[in-house]
């Protein structure tokens, strides 16, 4: 995403990995790229064991699912480097069994989940959801999950409870990264408590019918598909409710570019780059990005009244 210390440069600061991909693509031409396998790890990512007993959700696009491959082989997830086939190479170093999520803060019903209770906490259910890099791609993904919505309700939160704060593992002996100091660690996201609360915010546990990879955010990851991807924070281990808005990672990283809203909104630019077209991994040309990645309908009114330019 961006240049975290003075002096650390990510290969993506020279040229942006997908710039590069797509110039020695053009170069192949484009009867090859058509035929070419999508952004994928060097080695195929491996599959889970099937989640038994998911049922289709509500949601869902019906736009050309990104095969596997991609999905489990593309990814951002700096606890386990910063290149895109990096997490799906190194993430096999991470223990997802015996896993839990704390759940606290301003709730009455304070836990400590366990994570397989967890799964039987609401029925699983497949969303086939968009999801929008802030980097400029974006996939479409079958994920298998329930509303956070369940467990917030679960949890009774008081009135104090403006905000939720969701917290990635620390444990830089299974996170190789997390010795670095490329993020101050751990990752740290948040969301109000209204879109906490939206139908459309998903507790994910699994993708293409199967268990979540853990270069995907096992065991548990959230799934916002309205925001930039990185709102969906993953490997979870602590859900706190707050009064306050939570800083989180990109905010403390690089707060002029990274706000604590972050919805998909072709009208804000990144002060780095145009936020108005998108690139589908395993698509050639650019599409437009679409108003809250296309769930305006679902999500406008929860921002009426309220300068998205200021509030980005
Ligand atoms: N969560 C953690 N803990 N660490 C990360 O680096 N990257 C974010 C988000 N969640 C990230 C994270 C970013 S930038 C994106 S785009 C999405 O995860 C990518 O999700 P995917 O790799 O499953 O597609």
């Amino acid at each position: 995403m961006r240049i975290i210390k003075p002096g650390d440069i990510l290969p993506s600061d020279i040229t942006p990995r997908e710039t590069y991909l797509n110039r020695r693509q053009f170069m192949a031409g484009i009867a090859a790229l058509a035929a070419a396998p999508a952004f994928a790890a060097s080695a195929p990512a491996a599959h889970g064991p099937k989640l038994p007993g998911t049922k289709p959700g509500r949601f869902s696009t019906n736009e050309a699912r990104t095969p596997f491959e991609s999905v489990a082989g593309y990814n951002n997830f700096y606890e386990f480097g910063t290149g895109k086939s990096d997490p799906a190479e190194n993430a096999h170093t991470l223990k997802t069994r015996p896993w839990t999520v704390a759940v606290e803060g301003e709730v009455k019903r304070a836990r400590i989940h366990d994570i397989d209770e967890m799964l039987r906490l609401a029925p699983l259910e497949e969303r086939i959801y968009r999801l929008r890099c802030v980097e400029g791609w974006s996939m479409v993904i079958p994920w298998v999950g329930f509303p956070l919505a369940e467990l917030i309700r679960r949890a009774e939160p008081t009135g104090n409870a403006k905000f939720v704060e969701f917290v990635t593992l620390h444990d830089p002996g299974q996170m190789p990264y997390q010795r670095t100091s490329i993020l101050d660690w751990p990752y740290v996201e948040g969301l109000r408590i209204d879109e906490a609360n939206h139908p459309l915010t998903l507790l994910a546990v699994g993708l293409y019918g199967e268990v979540l990879p853990g270069q995907n955010g096992a065991p548990v990851r959230l799934v916002v598909p309205w925001k930039y991807g990185f709102k969906s924070a993953k490997s979870i281990v602590k859900i706190r409710f707050v009064e306050k808005a939570p800083n989180t990672a990109w905010m403390r990283a690089a707060p002029d570019e990274y706000g604590f809203f972050s919805n998909v909104n072709p009208r804000v630019d990144h002060p780095r780059w145009s936020q108005a077209r998108e690139r589908r991994i395993g698509e050639f040309f650019k599409r437009e990005t679409l108003m809250f990645n296309g769930y305006a309908e679902q999500v406008a009114h929860l921002y009426r009244g309220m300068d998205l330019r200021k509030f980005f």
